[in-house]
């Protein structure tokens, strides 16, 4: 299992929480989509005798680009790489793009009027053999949408819903919760409405307040609230009960999926698989370890086009390998497995995990079962702090 993830970085209004990678201007974007059909060339050697079994469009907004454009990128996957038969193929979308493409299709096809979708932005996306849509609705609330400067408002949210579950089964919903002002009424209205389309996958990420971002600034000066972390942990709370309760398995921490339907792409990531990141800002690992290209579209366009990778690279030290495998297994219902902390890293590092995970054993946030440790419905929401404490620490 491996996979090919292409960072496409333009988006078209910065939303006031994120510090993603991506520019608001498009002016670079034919320059960038030969760039990124370049890199990937460049880089086939690095997965000779591996099958790409998923290609993900992230970002920055990838339903900026046509499928005409998409489809270029993906030629070029094919063309330099073996792809499996049935490869998972995700775009992350945002639900004013799909429905303002959706609506140009259907005027630019007025002798089917009679079937306003039959031109859609969905139909061309599947043509090109895009399966899975990650779809950005972050919010059903109006004034959710305006606090966090989303390009979108609450009816194109539902109508690019509603047009999207016609031609794709395999949808994914991102969903913000511990937004300053939602209530948890509102929460769980939104987490309601989602179910209601019925969506099989569902992202959910607490609002995180980055340093340096225009909500870090409001907050500072007070023009809006600060995040209420008691408040945040109740709607993950709610969020997990509603999502099991409706036959979801909470298979990562910020992720929720059918069975059928987690994403293949994220899991083989969470479980250490190796993947290649194209395009600027992108994370790559082959397993020992990780490179991650330059933040700059210019800088990496202009490296690009004279052959060279704009790629930084860190080998992973045996324990840093370590602190990777205890953080995303507490993360996720595979959890940590002892005997492979054993097998690969050695006797220290097995002493060193159960001897740390004790007092958290204790205290009812983690536990052990057939040999796995897991962290307890009570410790989720403390996952990643928890994960910390059992790091070891890297000695020169
Ligand atoms: C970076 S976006 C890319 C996809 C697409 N542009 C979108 O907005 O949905 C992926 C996900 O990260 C989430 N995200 C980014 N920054 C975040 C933050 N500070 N707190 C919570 N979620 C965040 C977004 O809301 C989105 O659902
Ligand atoms: S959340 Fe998505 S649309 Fe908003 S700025 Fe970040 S990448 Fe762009």
């Amino acid at each position: 299992m491996s996979g090919i993830y292409i960072h496409i970085p333009f988006c078209k209004q910065a939303c006031h929480y994120c510090d993603f990678h991506f520019s608001t201007s498009l002016k670079k974007k034919e320059e960038l989509i030969g760039a990124l059909i370049l890199e990937i060339e460049l880089r086939k050697k690095e997965f000779e005798n591996i099958t790409v079994e998923t290609i993900y469009f992230g970002g920055g907004t990838p339903s900026l680009l046509s499928a005409k454009e998409l489809k270029q990128i993906i030629d070029a996957v094919y063309k330099n790489y073996k792809v499996s038969n049935n490869p998972e193929i995700t775009l992350e979308a945002n639900p004013d793009d799909l429905i303002q493409a959706n609506e140009k299709g259907a005027l630019r096809a007025p002798e089917t009027s009679g079937d306003r979708q039959s031109n859609s932005v969905f139909k061309s996306y599947k043509a090109i053999g895009i399966n899975r849509l990650s779809i950005g609705i972050q919010s059903f609330f109006e004034k959710d949408l305006k606090l966090m400067n989303r390009a979108h408002n609450a009816n194109e949210a539902k109508a690019c819903l509603e047009a999207a579950t016609k031609y794709f089964d395999n949808i994914s919903v991102d969903l913000i919760y511990g937004i300053p002002g939602t209530s948890t009424k509102e929460w769980e209205e939104n987490i309601a409405i989602a179910l209601g389309f019925g969506v099989n996958h569902i992202s959910s990420y607490a609002l995180t307040v980055e340093p340096k971002t225009a909500l870090a600034a409001f907050i500072a000066k007070g023009i809006i609230d600060a995040v209420d972390d008691d408040l945040a942990e109740q709607q993950f709370h709610i969020l997990i009960d509603t999502l099991v309760a409706h036959n979801f398995v909470h298979y990562e921490l910020s992720n929720f999926g059918k069975e059928g339907y987690f994403s293949r792409n994220n899991s083989a990531y969470w479980q250490g698989k190796p993947y290649i990141g194209i395009g600027p800002s992108a994370h790559s690992f082959d397993g020992k370890q990780r490179g991650w290209n330059v933040r700059n579209n210019s800088k990496y366009i202009k490296a690009i086009e004279t052959n060279e990778l704009p790629l930084e690279i860190e080998k992973l030290t045996k324990t840093d390998q370590y602190n990777e495998y205890v953080m995303t297994g507490l993360r996720t219902v595979w959890g940590v497995s002892i005997e492979k902390v054993r097998t690969e890293f050695g006797a220290t590092f097995e002493n060193y995990i159960l001897e740390h995970s004790q007092k958290y054993i204790k205290e009812q946030l983690l536990y052990i079962e057939d040999g796995t440790l897991l962290v307890t419905k009570k410790g989720k929401f403390l996952s990643d702090g928890i994960a910390s404490d059992l790091f070891k620490i890297n000695i020169a």
